[in-house]
């Protein structure tokens, strides 16, 4: 027993001794934020195929249907638990006028979505459809109302459609159309990126219009609202100090902010989903790598106005955004969906998880069929993506307590440039089970882990992970699924520590009792 100890004792020297290890740092013993579950939501706009035909093919579809919502896309949406939805968009939003989309759907007028592809749509899928899909879905609304071309008194009118119980014309109305019980939707986004599709808009005239506007986005009986300012893109703090000067505090419950991630930041030259090397892989994952910045410097002017942190920061848009798949309409942003965005997807989780103190939603677009999806469809099939292997690896994060962790991390380098190859959070949930998530950036180098636990020593580890052979691997309509979670049993314990081979392109999950 004590030569095995020794023995033990000289493989830990060894392996903490060697050039190609990251060491990672956990205090179990400071634990006061919590990893809001909102963080793992999404964002389904009128645009493409997302409503109509991915989550919504009517009731009369012979796609098997639950009152109209697509079956399989409900059931994958539940799978992985979305606590939140977020529609109608998006630049849609300020075009779309809410009354269009209630009563008898054979009498409602259509509406020309002229940002996405210029399609008419029905107005088949309105208020009652969405928050009834919410409901099935278990999740949270998230209405985006319409600054840009509505008034202050449409938006008086929906909160009361769909928020008060007493009776008023609102509340008839929605009687007459089928609901009595008010939804009870707490979060209300006040316009949508008021400095371009929403209005371009500079900030300070937009402060004032959302002083003005969510005067009238108001609290009916117990329901709360969370009010949303648009806030800026990426690292434009220049938009949120002047909100933030500008604005009514009493008014304002969260600031949005959208980053996507696009390589170089090039909108130009966004690259193929699938159809890539190691250039575009390493250019994808140093571009999402800037959502950290985006998020610390707008933190940082938040915190000058708002040091109790009562203002949430709500990413309601971000994820990848390629060109659109050959053959497809331009203005329906289709497109498929790789490894590499299960990367993506995990290395911004960690980034949310680990500034839950300021980040409290984050709205991954778009949920299905448009850009960083986590189904797509064709016809009646559904195929499940990595970015929907990631949202799932992660749930243990959900509504858990936040360990602060601190990476020390070797260099992923690639043409004389370089990132950091690895990415890391924890949590401890109500149980007590310790939740590790790691993500190696690198496509050629396994990395060599040692995971130091402050104050606790685990009794046994179980991992899950996500990696292929291929970086562009990806779930194809027909065939087996290339890209899914796999068991992952290399982890080794030594008292408080955790040795591991994290391997080369790949997402890990550790459970630690
Ligand atoms: O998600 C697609 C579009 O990206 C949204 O409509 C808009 O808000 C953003 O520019």
């Amino acid at each position: 027993m004590k030569g095995f100890r020794i023995i033990l004792l000289l493989l830990l020297g060894g392996i903490l001794t060697a050039s190609a290890q990251t060491k990672i740092f956990i205090d179990t013993e400071v634990a006061t934020q919590t990893i809001s579950r909102h963080i793992y939501g999404h964002f389904s706009e009128h645009l493409g195929r997302c409503i109509y035909d991915g989550l919504w093919v009517g009731k009369n579809s012979t796609i098997p249907n639950i009152n109209g919502f697509r079956q399989e896309a409900v059931a994958a949406l539940l799978e992985i638990g979305i606590p939140n939805l977020r529609w109608p968009g998006g630049c849609f939003a300020d075009i779309y006028h809410w009354q269009d989309g209630i009563g008898d759907p054979k009498k409602r007028p259509p509406i020309l979505n002229y940002h996405w592809g210029n399609v008419t749509e029905d107005n088949s899928f309105g208020t009652h459809e969405f928050l009834e899909l919410c409901e099935l879905l278990k999740c949270e609304p998230y209405l985006a109302a319409n600054v840009g071309t509505g008034t202050p008194r449409d938006l008086k009118d929906w909160v009361q459609y769909v928020n008060a119980k007493g009776t008023s014309p609102m509340t008839q109305l929605r009687a007459r159309n089928g609901r009595t019980a008010p939804w009870a939707v707490k979060y209300w986004g006040i316009g949508n990126e008021v400095w371009g599709c929403g209005g371009n808009m500079d900030a300070e005239y937009y402060a004032r219009l959302y002083n003005h506007y969510a005067t009238f986005c108001r609290d009916y009986d117990d329901t709360r609202c969370v009010r949303i300012a648009c806030g800026p893109y990426g690292s434009d703090t220049t938009w949120t100090a002047t909100l933030l000067k500008h604005i009514n505090p009493g008014l304002l419950q969260g600031l949005s902010m959208h980053y996507y991630t696009v390589a170089r930041g090039d909108w130009n030259k966004k690259g193929s989903a699938t159809n890539f090397g190691e250039e575009e892989w390493f250019e994808q994952l140093s571009a999402t790598l800037k959502m950290e910045e985006a998020i610390d410097q707008n933190s940082r002017v938040m915190d000058r106005f708002d040091p109790e942190k009562k203002i949430a920061l709500i990413v309601d848009e971000w994820g990848d955004w390629y060109d659109v798949e050959p053959g497809t309409e331009g203005g329906f942003l289709y497109q498929q969906n790789s490894l590499r965005d299960a990367l993506v997807a995990a290395i911004n989780f960690n980034i949310f998880n680990n500034r839950c103190d300021r980040v409290k939603m984050a709205n991954i677009a778009q949920t299905v069929n448009v850009l960083q999806s986590v189904a797509l469809t064709r016809g009646s099939e559904l195929v499940r993506t990595p970015t929907f292997y990631a949202f799932k690896l992660f749930r243990p994060h959900s509504d858990a307590t936040l360990l602060p962790s601190r990476i020390e991390a070797e260099l992923y380098t690639f043409n004389g440039k370089s990132i950091p190859a690895v990415t890391v959070s924890a949590s401890r949930n109500k149980e007590g089970v310790i939740h590790i998530s790691l993500t190696n950036a690198d496509p050629k180098t396994s990395q060599e882990i040692v995971c130091e636990l402050k104050g606790f020593s685990p009794e046994y580890v179980e991992g899950k992970m996500i990696t292929a052979e291929a970086i562009n691997a990806f779930n194809d309509f027909g065939k087996a699924e290339a890209v899914n979670i796999q068991s992952f049993d290399g982890e080794r314990i030594f008292g408080n520590k955790i040795l591991l081979t994290l391997p080369a392109k790949s997402v890990l999950m550790l459970e630690a009792h």
